[in-house]
């Protein structure tokens, strides 16, 4: 099979759909990072992401609704908290997870009783959704343990062969997955930091309790090894001398005969004292922007060794710790 990536034209978008209703996959753009899509009511089709991605069984898929009011197709049960956030936050960056409804088969769920939902922001994501007119459940379109796609060139890179299309729709403007939600069990659960701030969150529904990535049993996927790039990466602990630490491996790392770059922020380039570079853009938002887009950059200019600039704690820092923790398989400098 050759991969066809395609312009959002009405023809095109009209083809994906069709696709997907009669079983196939297709990667479509959302504004976090691209996802591989199927009809998330046809176990046949959804059992083709698993297969395209090498994705372990038991790992949930988030279902894409493409109106709010959809979510009652699918979930048996809706607090008020999750309408609260989805007066606010849909369509966005926010996944919520809710009480499925049966219809939701167990391939889709991993065999829970909830289900993901999420309502993007991105119109072809929007489009496209409506043209399918059933709920499409999609992971990221990337092969499982690459780092997300945040562009159709980096789907095509991973899954060129394995799936008919991939709809293109530009470069994703966050660049880091949704911020996902638990409100299945009562208490507010913050599993996965996202597109939207826990700061943001909190406005809405007050304090919620952050789920430690060490409790992986209840969103699966944070046990699995992720947004790895060829190159080892090494993550700097945010404080005032930061510099000083990644200069110091850096050198080291020269030393030892690799070929090293720095992930770092415009204005932090004179800390680098002309060391190889990869500019992350000028604030939190433009680092998550650029991050998997970078990882994946390193390992084409065949950079052996990453060393991510670290960031404070707060706004979309949370969401870029997270995503270089895990990348960095925790190593941090
Ligand atoms: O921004 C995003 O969320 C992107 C775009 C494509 O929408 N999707 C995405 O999907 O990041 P994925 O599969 O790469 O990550 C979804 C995460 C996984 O860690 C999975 O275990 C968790 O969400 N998840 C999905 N359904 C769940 C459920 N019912 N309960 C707990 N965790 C769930
Ligand atoms: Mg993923």
């Amino acid at each position: 099979m050759q991969t066809e990536i395609l312009e959002p034209v009405k023809k095109n978008i009209q083809l994906c759909a069709a696709e997907i209703k009669s079983g196939g996959v297709v990667a479509f753009p959302t504004e976090t990072v691209y996802g591989l899509g199927a009809n998330a009511l046809d176990e046949t089709a959804v059992k083709k992401i698993y297969e395209a991605k090498g994705r372990p069984g038991d790992n949930p898929l988030i279902v894409h609704i493409s109106a709010a009011d959809q979510i009652y197709d699918i979930a048996a049960e809706i607090p008020e908290s999750a309408l609260l956030l989805v007066k606010k936050f849909m369509p966005g960056a926010l996944t919520i997870i809710l009480k499925k409804k049966a219809i939701i088969p167990d391939i889709v769920s991993g065999g829970r009783d909830t289900v993901g939902i999420r309502f993007p922001s991105h119109k072809v994501a929007q489009e496209f959704l409506h043209e399918c007119g059933v709920p499409v459940c999609a992971p990221s379109a990337n092969t499982s343990t690459r780092p997300s796609p945040t562009m159709a060139m980096h789907v095509y890179t991973d899954l060129n062969g394995k799936i008919p299309y991939i709809l293109d729709g530009g470069r994703c403007e966050i660049g880091v997955e949704s911020t996902i939600i638990d409100l299945s069990e009562g208490k507010p659960r913050l599993l996965r930091m996202g597109g939207i701030t826990i700061e943001q969150i909190r406005e809405v529904i007050g304090d919620i309790e952050v789920v430690k990535s060490s409790t992986e049993a209840l969103c699966p996927g944070m046990k699995y090894k992720h947004y790895a790039p060829k190159a080892d990466v090494l993550f700097a602990a945010y404080y005032d001398d930061m510099f000083q630490t990644i200069c110091e491996r850096y050198d080291f790392s020269v030393k030892m005969g690799k070929n090293p770059v720095i992930l770092c922020l415009n204005q932090d380039k004179e800390k680098c004292g002309g060391r190889n570079i990869i500019y992350m853009g000028g604030s939190y938002d433009d680092y998550a922007h650029n991050l998997f887009a970078a990882l994946r950059q390193a390992d084409e200019l065949k950079f052996d060794t990453i060393i991510a600039e670290g960031v404070a704690p707060d706004g979309m820092g949370n969401a870029i710790i997270n995503r270089l923790v895990k990348s960095s398989g925790g190593q941090i400098i």
